[in-house]
């Protein structure tokens, strides 16, 4: 059996051969696929000496020549086994061409050159580049690229790679070609080749400084007609990376392409993205609110990986996080600014809670930046994307808005076209806005979720509200010492009148040690604090709120994430209750406190519905088992059922006026409006339908019959 060794950053040395430029042939046949790569290449003199052989990573395939300046090297000449290619000795400065053999039909790991259907594609990230030709397959290696592909026309008739075309032809045989150019250097992980007989859509994006891009959108001839939402969400994601980061596009081409057989979500592939057809194809008679929501962040995502990715790109593997924290922060940032900022921060932080956090309390626990990996392909965790994005929003919080952007705007300045490290992302902030960050860094090195209690006392005499916050995190294999982190807490106080009265100075606390005291001067009675605001850091928050002040909160907060948060611990704490009672088997109830907040919350007219949806749907069963150390599955089930059912029964009248209300926009629009009326009707249907009586569940035919007919195609209602 293979084993595979541990790397580890510490071992991290620079490489010892360059290379500069990589001109690729891809001669496509039907038995095989033939690679010629001409390498130019310089040995790194820093490090290299005159007796350093050349070791390239390289995959299992076979080699047919190996030429070097001009000279055809004899197989005693180099070495090619399944892990490396060596050459003993070699110039410092040299041009290398090898022929490899490929057979892309037989390649079912998804990575390198493989077939998707009738599709030839590839995915390089992390390491699939040396399944295609030997090659220094590591990030900090860049080099420009051109690529020819040559293939059957009939059956091939799309060619694509990065870059710009420069030059296509027929050839005999019904063969054709088509040249790319990519004036960009890039690591290999992000050269990309398409080639298969695809149908696409066209459009263009005028840049801020006036140039033309054009879009294309690929995909198989029978879907083309659902990739128009695809479409606006790429020019969506142009323009807002222009006015919000002031990133232009640098291409005169950006194309897209939709694939079946797609490991991930999607890959950022210079100029060339591919896709997982399930982030590209919508079609609006079975496409959900969600998909299309998905599509545009993916799209986004993918497409602002060009400046935080690639352009500037990772020294190592270890890095990932550099890229991915920081590219998440940005797709969360642009479906915020164009959607509901609320609703998104909801569903980024359930999705961390409920996985990231499970992550990091697991086996699996990691430092967002690790020391050490196995195989970089496991590596691609919800700790490197989502914590990862929650460290990026961290340092957002610390600096604000301004100073965040001179910092990126220094980022790209400095490293543009190079390879760095987390380090130095984090050193520009610090320059930017003369913060120091050397506590705060530890977020990145150091594993585990740390707990957060909060506990509160009040001065009637002083009129004062002292906050104790103590913050620990639990040892794991990582580090048996966790050290205090430098925790950022978007703070605000909220008087017995519901009004904000949060000193101006103390709307960002900053925790640095285990324990810290805080006092708040001239604070009326009653007042209670709103902690964490918009969730401003990734931590488990215990607080001493009563059930009472929860509703209150949720209620009457200024955040609006902190009011969705409030009734979600409310409607936990109810579960909780509920679940004694049916561990003890004593009589379950559920408290009016509770109905009347939901009550209060269902009929505000003022709130955006599709926050209100979110708000009164009750916590999963698997993000309430997260909070068991021991998961009593039946209870749990039970508990959340009789609280669903007493809400639904309580209140049945305000949820058939909510239907009623809601079902009022067009069922075909996308527009947030009419999403928002869709979750929060979708949400009354579902406490509705929970109580299983015969008018309910007529409801709920009747909208799933005409649902259908809203969607079938219209000629099937021609008489
Ligand atoms: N780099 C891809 C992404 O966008 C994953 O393969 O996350
Ligand atoms: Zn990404």
């Amino acid at each position: 059996m293979k084993t595979h060794e541990t790397i580890y950053l510490k071992d991290y040395k620079k490489a010892q051969f360059i290379v500069d430029e990589v001109d690729l042939t891809f001669d496509i046949r039907e038995d095989q696929t033939k690679v010629t790569s001409i390498l130019k290449i310089h040995k790194n003199l820093d490090i290299a000496g005159e007796k350093t052989s050349l070791v390239f990573d390289k995959g299992d395939f076979k080699i047919a020549s190996v030429i070097a300046n001009g000279m055809l090297l004899l197989p005693g000449e180099y070495e090619a086994k399944n892990e490396y290619f060596k050459i003993a000795r070699t110039p410092d400065t040299f041009d290398l061409e090898i022929i490899t053999i490929l057979k892309p039909w037989e390649n079912t790991s998804l990575e390198g050159l493989y077939q998707s259907g009738n599709i030839l594609c590839t995915q390089c990230e992390a390491q699939g580049f040396r399944k295609i030709t030997p090659f220094p397959d590591r990030p900090d290696v860049m080099a420009v690229y051109s690529c020819t592909i040559i293939a059957d026309k009939t059956k091939y008739p799309v060619l694509l790679s990065n870059g710009n075309p420069i030059k296509s032809g027929n050839l005999d045989n019904n063969r054709h070609f088509v040249r790319w150019e990519d004036p960009f250097k890039k690591p290999s992980y992000l050269f990309a080749l398409v080639a298969g007989d695809l149908a696409h859509i066209s459009d263009q994006f005028k840049t801020r400084s006036g140039r033309i891009v054009d879009l294309k959108i690929y995909s198989e001839k029978e879907n083309i007609d659902k990739c128009g939402h695809a479409m606006s969400s790429l020019k969506q994601a142009m323009e807002w990376d222009e006015k919000r980061f002031r990133l232009e596009y640098d291409l005169d081409l950006f194309q897209i392409v939709a694939i079946n057989d797609f490991n991930a979500g999607a890959m950022e592939n210079k100029g060339l993205n591919i896709f997982n057809s399930k982030y590209v194809l919508a079609d609006p008679a079975t496409a959900t609110d969600e998909d299309f929501m998905n599509i545009q962040g993916v799209i986004g995502h993918e497409y602002f990986h060009n400046w935080t990715g690639n352009r500037v790109t990772l020294k190592n593997w270890f890095q990932l996080s550099l890229k991915e924290g920081l590219t998440v922060f940005r797709d969360q940032e642009f479906s915020s600014d164009l959607n509901s900022r609320g609703v998104k921060r909801i569903s980024n932080v359930r999705n961390l809670r409920g996985h990231q956090f499970s992550e990091d309390s697991g086996p699996m626990a990691h430092p967002v930046r690790p020391e050490s990996y196995i195989k970089m392909d496991n590596f691609y965790t919800m700790t490197v994307y989502e914590k990862g994005a929650e460290l990026v929003r961290m340092i957002h919080q610390l600096l604000g808005e301004e100073l965040f952007q001179k910092g990126m705007n220094l980022y790209f300045e400095k490293f543009d076209g190079m390879a760095v490290t987390i380090e130095d992302f984090v050193a520009v902030m610090e320059d930017a806005s003369g913060l120091d960050l050397s506590q705060f860094k530890l977020w990145y090195f150091q594993s585990g979720t740390p707990a957060v209690i909060v506990t509160r006392s009040y001065d009637h005499q002083a009129k004062q509200l002292i906050l104790n916050f103590e913050q620990k995190t639990l040892p794991d294999r990582n580090q048996t010492e966790k050290q205090a982190l430098h925790i950022p807490v978007n703070f605000g106080i909220i008087d017995s009148n519901g009004n904000d009265i949060t000193p101006v100075d103390k709307t960002l606390l900053e925790l640095k040690s285990a324990k810290e005291t805080f006092v708040f001067e001239n604070i009326s009675e009653n007042s209670l604090p709103s902690l964490f605001r918009q969730f401003s850091a990734p931590v488990k928050i215990k607080t001493d709120l009563t059930n009472e002040e929860l509703a209150f909160l949720m209620a009457n907060d200024t955040d609006e994430f902190n009011r969705w948060d409030a009734a979600q611990t409310l409607f936990f704490n109810e579960i909780t209750k509920l679940i004694h009672s049916i561990q003890a088997n004593t009589e379950l109830s559920v408290s009016s406190n509770l109905i009347d907040a939901f009550k209060k919350a269902l009929q505000d007219q003022t709130t955006d519905k599709s926050f209100l949806a979110k708000t009164l749907s009750l916590p999963l069963e698997t993000e309430i088992k997260n909070h068991f150390n021991l998961v009593d599955v039946n209870a749990i089930h039970k508990a959340r059922l009789f609280l669903k059912k007493a809400i639904a029964g309580q209140l049945k009248s305000y949820f058939l006026n909510v239907i009623k209300v809601c079902s009022k926009s067009d069922p075909l629009s996308i527009s947030h409006d009419a999403m928002a009326n869709r979750s929060l009707k979708n949400l009354s249907l579902s406490y509705l339908g929970c109580l299983k009586e015969k008018g309910t569940i007529d409801l709920i035919l009747k909208h799933y019959e005409t649902a259908l007919r809203e969607s079938l195609p219209q000629i099937l209602f021609l008489p």
